[in-house]
């Protein structure tokens, strides 16, 4: 299997996974415990069904929308992902660059292999910043800084990790950040040697906001999972968050938030957006897909806030869908990275293009030509 041969999402998986050493491949397709919210988050979109209009002129599609204010050409985006340069050499920068030629956002995680002040000179397109909060209040008051000196247009706080999911599959390969070669991991890594190749010849794996600060991570290897468990902030409160927001002063979102209770003190402490999500199922196993989740967060919250659906996608029908629900917007982890493994940022502007592409056809096919243009009318919920 080859990049021309990756048409969708499960294609750019398979070539994912030939490509990378095992643990590193579960580690991106892994979740929590029975990974039945993972797989929710994506059937959940099966569970409803589209009722198109037809007749109505549908020759020019504008995909357009705006969030936090920045004008995107694409409903839909780059979630922050860690380690991205485990993935592909060119890691953050593969993607970002990806990102602006589709004048979509880019989500820049904490624990980025690649700092946020060389993100901002590559990509001019709207940028987030992911927040994770520390134990150590000296770094997350840097952290904090460089985003803002970097012109990030959004700091989103992610407050759906107070502490590691239960990654069984990260704890039968071993991943660590950085890798640690085991007895029982070697022959995977064996066995990829461009991999192996391009991990020790293409410049020093970092985690730039982090490792000047703690070395849990960088020269110390540790699990994901036992990284949130012992270096963030397990007190951190809705105090916390506001004192967060106001210091930032800008556009600031809560990043898994999954319960209305939680969008509507979204709203009260300063938020102009949230992104309603599980991470990934790779959290709370049994936690409620952001989908499904979706209608009440609207309702409650929809005209005041900037309301993004996160996770599961793997299709243009399933933005569509989200947005026909309500959301301004919808973003993802996988549905790039999977890409970036495959093929750098050549197959992270394939996956890109192509959801573009199938969102553009469904649009047509549903008879609307601007996302304004959707709504509940054209769904149908089969289990209501
Ligand atoms: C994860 C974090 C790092 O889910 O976002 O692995």
């Amino acid at each position: 299997m080859r990049l021309k041969d990756c048409h969708n999402f499960n294609d750019f998986r398979t070539l994912a996974k030939k490509k990378l050493p095992s643990p590193i491949f579960h580690y991106i397709d892994g979740a929590a415990d029975d990974e039945v919210t993972y797989k929710r988050n994506t059937s959940a979109f099966n569970d409803v069904d589209l009722v198109p209009n037809v007749l109505r002129g549908v020759e020019k599609v504008d995909l357009s929308t705006t969030i936090f204010g920045q004008k995107l050409d694409l409903p839909f985006y780059c979630s922050p992902t860690a380690l991205q340069r485990l993935f592909h050499y060119q890691g953050e920068r593969a993607v970002g660059k990806a990102a602006q030629k589709f004048n979509t956002m880019f989500g820049v995680s904490s624990l980025a292999t690649v700092s946020a002040e060389e993100i901002s000179s590559l990509v001019s397109t709207p940028k987030l910043f992911q927040f994770y909060y520390h134990k150590d209040k000296g770094l997350n008051d840097a952290i904090l800084e460089r985003a803002k000196a970097a012109k990030f247009d959004v700091m989103a706080l992610t407050v759906d990790t107070i502490t590691g999911g239960n990654r069984e599959r990260d704890l039968r390969t071993g991943f660590t950040s950085p890798p640690k070669l085991t007895l029982e991991s070697l022959i995977s890594f064996a066995i990829k040697p461009m991999w192996g190749i391009n991990y020790v010849t293409r410049g020093k794996f970092e985690l730039p906001h982090l490792q000047d600060h703690v070395k849990e991570g960088t020269s110390t290897a540790t699990s994901v999972g036992n990284y949130f468990s012992t270096m963030l902030d397990q007190s951190m409160n809705w105090k916390d968050a506001e004192n967060l927001c106001a210091k930032w002063g800008g556009h600031f979102a809560l990043k898994g938030i999954m319960s209305v209770e939680d969008a509507k003190r979204a709203v009260d402490i300063g938020c102009t957006g949230i992104m309603v999500s599980n991470h990934g199922g790779r959290q709370l196993d049994g936690a409620r897909s952001p989908f499904d989740q979706l209608a009440e967060i609207v309702d409650a919250v929809g005209d005041k806030i900037d309301v993004i659906c996160e996770g599961g996608i793997q299709r243009g029908t399933h933005i569509l869908k989200a947005l026909s629900i309500g959301a301004k917007a919808c973003a993802g982890g996988r549905l790039y990275l999977y890409a970036l493994a495959a093929a750098g940022q050549i197959g992270v502007e394939k996956a890109l293009g192509q959801l573009r592409t199938e969102l553009e056809r469904d649009m047509k096919l549903m008879g609307c030509t601007k996302i304004s243009e959707l709504s509940r009318k054209n769904l149908r919920f089969r289990n209501a």
